[in-house]
């Protein structure tokens, strides 16, 4: 992979040449490609989908119907009619709170885990709390590995929802996702399985037939797409047992007074018009991503993770705390770590005056942080276009500004 190469295909290197970019799990950066589509768009279409019946309007109706086969093709779905367009993992994860809630009774129990983002746990909390069913939640080891022991355990014959991440967005750690869903299956057929993929989409190969869940959500800013796009990939099967939840334009079949009828999935569970332009530029990330090859990039984000661990512990020794995957090869693009004397807000904001991005704080995953008794953690993300170099000067600003604190 030429990184100089990559970086050329980022505008925003050209604003900000001395950018070192360390927060690609928070967003990803955008490059030109996926900005030209969005702004193609705009310039020469700019009509709605799925209603005119004109050449500008049938001709925005292919390109985002394309966007939506390149998603389903990408991510290994059995046909396009699996890929549900969302505003983003949050919305997905919400939507399908919302779709299965009318199934969850107070003698059931829903499963989430401790290595959850707050997208990945809230919904869930929330379900139960409301239907008065009782939330369980998976541990973590002291490695901050998901227990299946404890896993086990807790899925019965009244488990209705399982959800779990495929990478977790504090340590980086890939869960064994096909694993995870063959042991609740043995335990209960029934149950409705969720994988938040927002952390794995376009850094691991992703193939949802393998896995095998119910429902998959992610995000297309994740993946150098537009923000306020996302997906919710579900089994189609599932999809058209399930009613909608919200109701409006392009939905419906027919919608007299006394009887509505519902499009089947994905239209039914796409009401009103959709960020047409985000998802046109979330079909040109995924090109992007392909040209470059999920393997090389899975490869090349890995051998920095790894490289940052060791790194930062030569450089520190004792006085850091590295949160990472416990096996190298669970291991992506993601690691984060505490510094002794230095808060990882303070080290957040004066990274940031030499140029240097990195998230701080709980990170949207405070029952991870209270199960490894952490206030608070720093956090690295690489992507592409990021080197050693860069973990270099990094860690150069850190001894810096632990003298500073
Ligand atoms: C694992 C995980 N799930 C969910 C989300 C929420 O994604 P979004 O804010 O795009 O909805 C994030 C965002 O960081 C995440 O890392």
């Amino acid at each position: 992979m030429n990184i100089t190469d990559i970086k050329k295909a980022f505008p925003i290197f050209t604003h900000h040449p001395d950018l070192i970019y360390l927060d690609s799990a928070a967003t990803a950066l955008k490059p030109a490609v996926v900005i030209a589509s969005e702004q193609a768009y705009y310039e020469q279409c700019s009509t709605n989908i799925a209603r005119g019946i004109y050449p500008l309007a049938e001709q925005t109706t292919t390109a985002f119907e394309e966007s939506r086969a390149t998603v389903a093709r990408f991510i290994g779905a059995r046909t396009p009619e699996e890929v549900i367009f969302t505003a983003g993992t949050t919305a997905s994860l919400n939507l399908t709170a919302d779709l299965l809630a009318s199934r969850i009774t107070k003698e059931d129990n829903i499963v989430t885990t401790a290595l959850e983002h707050h997208s990945n746990f809230l919904p869930w909390k929330e379900l139960a709390k409301r239907n008065k069913a009782e939330l369980r939640i998976v541990p973590v080891t002291e490695t901050g590995t998901l227990h299946l022991e404890a896993l086990k355990k807790l899925v019965d014959n009244h488990t209705k929802i399982v959800a779990f991440s495929a990478t977790s967005n504090v340590l980086g750690t890939i869960n064994p996702v096909s694993e995870i869903i063959r042991i609740i299956r043995s335990l209960n057929k029934e149950t409705v399985i969720i994988v938040d993929a927002a952390q794995a989409v376009g850094h691991i190969p992703v193939d949802v037939v393998a896995w095998d869940a119910d429902f998959i959500a992610f995000s297309g800013h994740k993946l150098f797409g537009p923000t306020g796009v996302g997906v919710l990939f579900g089994k189609q099967t599932l999809l058209n047992q399930l009613s909608p939840v919200a109701f409006g334009g392009g939905m419906v079949l027919d919608a007299c007074a006394l009887e509505t009828l519902y499009k089947d999935a994905p239209a039914r569970f796409e009401a009103g018009t959709p960020n047409i332009a985000g998802i046109i530029g979330l079909g040109a990330a995924i090109t992007f991503i392909e040209s470059i090859g999920v393997a090389e990039i899975h490869a090349h984000e890995t051998k920095l993770a790894r490289y940052a661990c060791q790194a930062l512990q030569k450089a520190f020794g004792d006085d850091i705390r590295i949160l990472a995957a416990k096996n190298p090869e669970d291991q992506s693009s993601i690691v984060s770590f505490t510094l002794t004397g230095a808060h990882p807000h303070d080290t957040a904001q004066l990274l940031g005056e030499h140029n240097i991005c990195v998230r701080a704080g709980l990170q949207c995953a405070a029952p991870l942080h209270e199960a490894l008794n952490l206030s608070a953690t720093t956090r690295l993300s690489f992507s592409i276009y990021n080197t050693e170099h860069d973990i270099d000067l990094l860690i150069t600003r850190l001894k810096e500004i632990r003298t500073i604190l």
